[in-house]
């Protein structure tokens, strides 16, 4: 098979790096790729939301599979545009309709969706700029901490987190009417807070069959000890010890099956992945977010530990017989580091040469904002290269993962050295 993934993070350096290890995979493309994807296959100029533009590339490399890594073009409705077309329409799209996609592209349809389908999440109500008012009588009926979400997509930035009532009425009126996040924050969930810890789940559907892939713990604060503000992510842990049996099989039966019939009640194609943002709240699991996609650094951990083949996993996905496949996942603990450039989440510089990347040993290397510049591979985004190392011990894959992350230098790194320490016993 031809296969043509989107995308430029760690993430689709881990997508391509699986992919390429598969007897199906033919030729492999990625778009636009980063100085890692370029290793497992060839990197495209190609702008991941002109369609006009990917379907032309599809045909022409006579592509069989199109894998998309982000949501953005899946919001937009790619897997539509795509398989509408006679000229692409056998093309096995990775990735929801534009449908599918809302329960990351809107978090009012999200809840909607949950309430409608009795998924467990946090009580919430929405407002716009015309029921504002109403909506700071509704946070002065809940108790601090204050949770506010623009609906729409923010690139990750669109949770705010209060714990005055004044503050949740600042970002309540910049968001409905400063526009703080543009359209995405033309309307506004507020919702109760859920204390718990974190959990993300990965579940691969042909919207009827499913396998749940290995969860994992993203550690999103920049800061060690979970302290200043939310990245993208600075690293990730797979398997998560308080994720157990008794635990999963509620996700299964609460929240998994719950959505897969919920999209088949309500009509929804979706071919891909979910991804379960789940607060475990006294042993019971609920829904923080759905993405429709991997997560990223998730994926740099959850990769690593799958034996089994992902293309033939994905070939099931768009066949629409996932019941077929068998999975297999190694009991190993993998712990993910992320490196990221100084001053990130904040403003950071680009363009700083990194070195010692041909030093490391018992570590996988996933490149996220790293770029080819002649012969050598610089930086050039915030989060710079994840470091991956699976060991039966997670101290041992802990202590990898932090030995290989010290050898890699550019200017100003920056790296949470914390990562898995909440977990260890
Ligand atoms: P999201 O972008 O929806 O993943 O939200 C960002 C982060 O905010 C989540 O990862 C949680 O840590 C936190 N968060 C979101 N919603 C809630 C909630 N209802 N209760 C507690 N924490 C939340
Ligand atoms: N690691 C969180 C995300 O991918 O959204």
């Amino acid at each position: 098979m031809n296969i043509l993934l989107l995308g430029s993070g760690g993430r689709e350096h881990a997508l391509a790096w699986k992919i390429e290890q598969s007897p199906l995979c033919k030729k492999l493309y990625i778009a636009p790729g980063n100085a890692g994807t370029q290793l497992c296959g060839t990197n495209a100029e190609l702008p991941v939301n002109d369609f006009d533009e990917v379907v032309s590339f599809l045909i022409e490399k006579q592509i069989d599979m199109l894998v998309v890594g982000p949501e953005e073009p899946l919001v937009n409705g790619i897997a539509d545009t795509i398989g509408q077309n006679p000229a692409t329409s056998h093309v096995k799209i990775i990735g929801p309709s534009a449908a599918g996609a809302m329960l990351e592209g809107s978090k009012q349809f999200a809840k909607e969706f949950m309430q409608r389908h009795n998924i467990p999440t946090a009580a919430y109500k929405s407002f716009t700029a015309e029921s504002y008012e109403e909506g700071v009588d509704f946070l002065e009926t809940l108790k601090p901490p204050y949770v506010l979400k623009a609906d729409g997509l923010a690139a990750g930035k669109g949770v705010a987190i209060v714990q005055s009532l004044d503050g949740a009425i600042d970002v309540l009126q910049g968001m409905l009417k400063g526009k703080a996040f543009g359209k995405a924050s033309e309307k506004v969930v507020v919702e109760e807070f859920l204390e718990g810890t974190e959990v993300s789940v990965f579940v691969a559907t042909d919207g009827k069959n499913w396998v749940l892939l290995p969860e994992a713990k993203d550690y999103k604060r920049i800061g060690e000890g979970d302290t200043g503000p939310n990245t993208g992510g600075m690293g990730a842990v797979s398997p998560v010890a308080f994720a157990d049996a008794e635990f999963m099989e509620k996700v299964k039966t609460r929240i998994v099956q719950p959505t897969i019939d919920g999209l088949l009640k309500d009509n929804i194609s979706y071919k891909g992945f979910i991804f379960l943002g789940l607060m475990n709240v006294n042993g019971d699991p609920y829904v923080i977010e759905y993405n429709v996609r991997m997560g990223d650094p998730e994926t740099e951990a959850v990769l690593p530990r799958i034996s089994s083949d992902w293309v033939q996993l994905m070939q099931c996905i768009a066949d629409g017989n996932l019941q077929d496949y068998s999975l297999e996942v190694c009991p190993e603990f993998a712990v993910t580091v992320m490196l990221v450039s100084g001053g990130y989440p904040g403003s950071y510089e680009k363009g700083h040469v990194i070195t010692g990347l041909d030093q490391i040993d018992g570590s996988h290397v996933f490149y996220a904002g790293a770029a080819e510049k002649g012969e050598k591979v610089v930086s050039s985004g915030g989060r710079v290269v994840a470091v991956t190392s699976l060991h039966t011990s997670l101290e041992e894959a802990r202590r990898t993962s932090m030995e290989n992350a010290e050898k890699i230098k550019f200017h100003q790194v920056n790296f949470r050295k914390d990562i898995g320490l909440d977990l260890q016993r």
